[in-house]
């Protein structure tokens, strides 16, 4: 059963031209008990998982990524959790010449057990923006393991009655979703209330109903009357383009129809929306092979090319999910993927990394993390190879720490 649930934002099912997609697919989604069993057995592991806690660590002989460069050979201290400048009588782990980076984050993730938290983990992902969850248990089941990687979520995504990510799973009861802007307060508050940190809304693709753009405009005023960010799903042309005139400050996904081009991209940079374009879900639909038989991977490619370009940030996320069939995504290992991706798209291997530490901390305000750098939390990758001469690098995993707690395959579950 842990493996059968997703609230996922699942841009297959807004694809153009795939005309009934909610049944395709519903088998796939757990009822809503299902779920609460899901959370309850989140929560059990929570509670029998044994951690130790962090240790006085001196990391030796590691280059540092700085968010820029490799430093030169040095030591990295840990105490309390944190990188300080010094610790006595650390325990010495020989970093043996490796790299390492600022544990990594996947901006767009949909994990719904510790299973893949652990994941998540083994893979030096740290940090996991959760898209959404329905019911909240299920995130909050996620949430306060430590040792294991530390996930902000979005709440219930904003949707329109009938839309298809209304209709996804057990389907979002129709008192939650949205008819009008004068919604949007209470909507917001809602989410804040069950512990999000941001929002999510969806902007659906051409052929479902969708939010109203005047609502759209209203669920972004609100969120920043909040004080929390926008994370907006668009995955055709059209809904980027409504994405950008609610002023969202995320743009998740990419279109799968038309490139980017300069009309778009020229609203990115002027209103400072950055991207998340998932490249390794498009991927992962090209090699699914989807029911149309169209493919969005190379138009998606495209698009992160082009907004990579014209500078506009760009976050590493990846859509990974366990929504059973040929469009699951491994939590983790899919990062990796999707670093190499974005280099194939142009990004050059140090703004790759950027994407998954330093940019994707700064532009979901975690502040605490991000960069090797004392009073950060000690989210640490050690690797074996040189990231910045080949990016496939980062896969090359020796150790993984995770709030100062050095990650090792856990027993006690
Ligand atoms: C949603 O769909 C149901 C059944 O198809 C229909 O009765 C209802 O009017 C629709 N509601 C909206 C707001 O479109
Ligand atoms: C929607 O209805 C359910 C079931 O009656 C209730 O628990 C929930 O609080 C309602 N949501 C809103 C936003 O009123
Ligand atoms: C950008 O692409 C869209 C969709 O193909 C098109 O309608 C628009 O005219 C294009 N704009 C420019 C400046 O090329
Ligand atoms: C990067 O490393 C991978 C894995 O070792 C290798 O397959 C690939 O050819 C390398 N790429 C370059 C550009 O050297």
């Amino acid at each position: 059963m842990l493996n059968t649930l997703t609230f996922i934002a699942f841009l297959l099912l807004a694809l153009p031209g795939h005309s009934c997609p909610h049944v395709e697919h519903s088998r796939s989604f757990p009822s809503y008990n299902d779920a609460l069993e899901i959370a309850r057995s989140n929560n059990e592991r929570r509670v029998t998982r044994q951690v130790s806690a962090p240790a006085k660590t001196a990391i030796t002989n590691v280059r540092v990524f700085d968010g820029e460069k490799l430093l030169p050979l040095s030591t990295v201290f840990i105490e309390g959790g944190v990188i300080v400048p010094y610790a006595s009588e650390a325990t010495v782990v020989d970093g043996n010449g490796g790299v390492l980076l600022s544990g990594l984050i996947d901006a767009h993730s949909h994990p719904v057990s510790v299973e893949h938290l652990e994941n998540f983990a083994s893979y030096g992902v740290t940090t996991a923006m959760v898209m959404g969850c329905y019911p909240y248990d299920i995130c909050h089941s996620l949430q306060n393991h430590p040792g294991l990687t530390d996930i902000r979520f979005a709440g219930q995504g904003a949707v329109a009655p009938n839309s298809t990510h209304a209709l996804l799973g057990a389907g979002v009861p129709l008192n939650e979703t949205i008819t009008s802007p004068s919604q949007a307060p209470d909507f917001i508050a809602r989410q804040l209330e069950a512990g999000a940190t941001f929002i999510k809304m969806i902007a659906e693709d051409v052929g479902s109903p969708t939010l109203s753009q005047e609502t759209m405009n209203a669920l972004v005023v609100a969120a920043h009357a909040k004080g929390v960010r926008v994370a907006c799903h668009a995955a055709d042309y059209s809904a980027v383009d409504r994405a950008l005139t609610a002023q969202t400050d995320q743009s998740h996904h990419v279109p799968n129809d038309f490139p980017l081009n300069s009309s778009l991209i020229s609203r990115f940079v002027a209103q400072n929306t950055i991207s998340v374009p998932t490249l390794s879900i498009f991927l992962q639909f090209d090699i699914g092979g989807r029911p149309d038989g169209a493919h969005g991977f190379d138009v998606a490619t495209a698009s992160a090319g082009a907004l990579n370009a014209a500078k506009v940030p760009i976050l590493a996320g990846t859509d990974a999910n366990n929504v059973p069939g040929p469009f699951s995504l491994a939590f983790g290992s899919s990062l990796h993927t999707e670093l190499e991706l974005l280099v194939q798209a142009g990004l050059s291997t140090v703004e790759a990394l950027r994407s998954a530490t330093v940019l994707a901390a700064q532009h979901n305000l975690l502040f605490d993390r991000g960069v090797v750098a004392s009073g950060m939390r000690a989210d640490l990758l050690l690797i074996s190879g040189d990231p910045i001469a080949n990016i496939s690098a980062t896969r090359d995993i020796q150790r993984v720490w995770i709030g100062g707690v050095e990650y090792t395959t856990v027993s006690g579950n």
